[in-house]
């Protein structure tokens, strides 16, 4: 099925990609798109999540789970567990008590394709470098301006998950996160998440740990659907990727922005996530660091 629909060329650009009848994004200064800017706002403004749904055509989102499932044997399985805090790569973890939080693992099972494995013609990877989303969504987040991630690993990542496939509860080190789901699985995967569980000022452990004990009742689940986007901070705001259930596998594209540019990753969390090829490269001196 994946083989036979990729046989079939298309000459479809990335403005084919997105429904602009109902996010009318090439237009964003006056009318449905300036009123969408300002949805988006209100939106983020009041919580921490902006979920837009069908915001890729219904009609082209096979096509792109399809070049992402072809793509699925360059995916770097990475860290199979990790703590809510998991760029802290054990440092000073040792005096604190087994169970506090910044030692809790919990699994992670996915793995992911790095950008530099994502051909140039790949529809989601010209998407991604379609000047007007990254004008859209820095007018939707209320930023001067975004950047593409500079990171050859990073900047634009599709993440793979299986049956039992899962993200550990974490938190971001970036202020904001964007995704777009492809391809669901059968059951689960449901992106969960609780608001604002701690503070620049507070960690709040206590809450942290009862969310790794098992407490939703400060959960808030996002039943995703193939081709919505979605506006996450997820820096103060717990979240993981609930299991997967069924032969289908959840892929999820992970779009990397910064408001400044020349952003790079660690070399530490790049070996990590992508594998001991990431060596091979030659270690960039960032212009600014990223979130590790
Ligand atoms: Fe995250």
């Amino acid at each position: 099925m994946t083989l036979s629909l990729l046989d079939r060329p298309v000459d479809w650009g990335p403005a084919d990609l997105v429904d602009l009848d109902r996010y009318p994004i090439l237009n964003l200064d006056t009318g449905a798109g300036a009123a969408l800017v300002a949805e988006v706002r209100a939106r983020m403004a009041e919580t921490v999540l902006c979920a837009l749904p069908g915001f890729l055509k219904v009609s082209v989102v096979p096509r792109l789970a399809a070049e992402t499932e072809a793509l699925v044997p360059l995916a770097y399985r990475g860290p199979a567990e990790a703590s809510p805090y998991f760029f802290n790569y054990g440092s000073g973890l040792e005096s604190l008590p087994a169970d506090h939080p910044r030692r809790r693992k919990t699994p992670r099972i996915m793995s992911q394709v790095a950008y530099d494995l994502i051909p140039e013609t790949a529809l989601i990877r010209r998407l991604y470098e379609w000047e007007p989303l990254a004008v859209f969504l820095s007018r939707a987040l209320d930023v001067p301006r975004l950047y593409r991630c500079a990171d050859r690993f990073q900047a634009l990542n599709l993440s793979v998950m299986g049956e039992g496939g899962c993200q550990q509860w974490h938190f971001d080190t970036n202020e904001s996160n964007i995704t777009l789901l492809l391809q669901a699985a059968e059951a689960g995967g449901e992106f969960e998440y609780v608001p604002l569980i701690r503070s620049e000022e507070d960690e709040n452990y206590e809450a942290v740990t009862r969310v790794l004990d098992g407490d939703a009742s400060r959960v808030v689940r996002l039943a995703q659907e193939p081709g919505m986007l979605v506006l996450f901070r997820g820096r103060r705001s717990l979240h993981r990727v609930a299991p997967c259930r069924g032969k289908r596998r959840r892929l999820q594209s992970v779009l990397a922005f910064n408001s400044r540019p020349g952003v790079l990753g660690s070399h530490e969390s790049n070996l990590l996530h992508y594998g001991p090829r990431v060596a091979l490269f030659p270690r960039p001196q960032p212009a600014s660091r990223a979130a590790e």
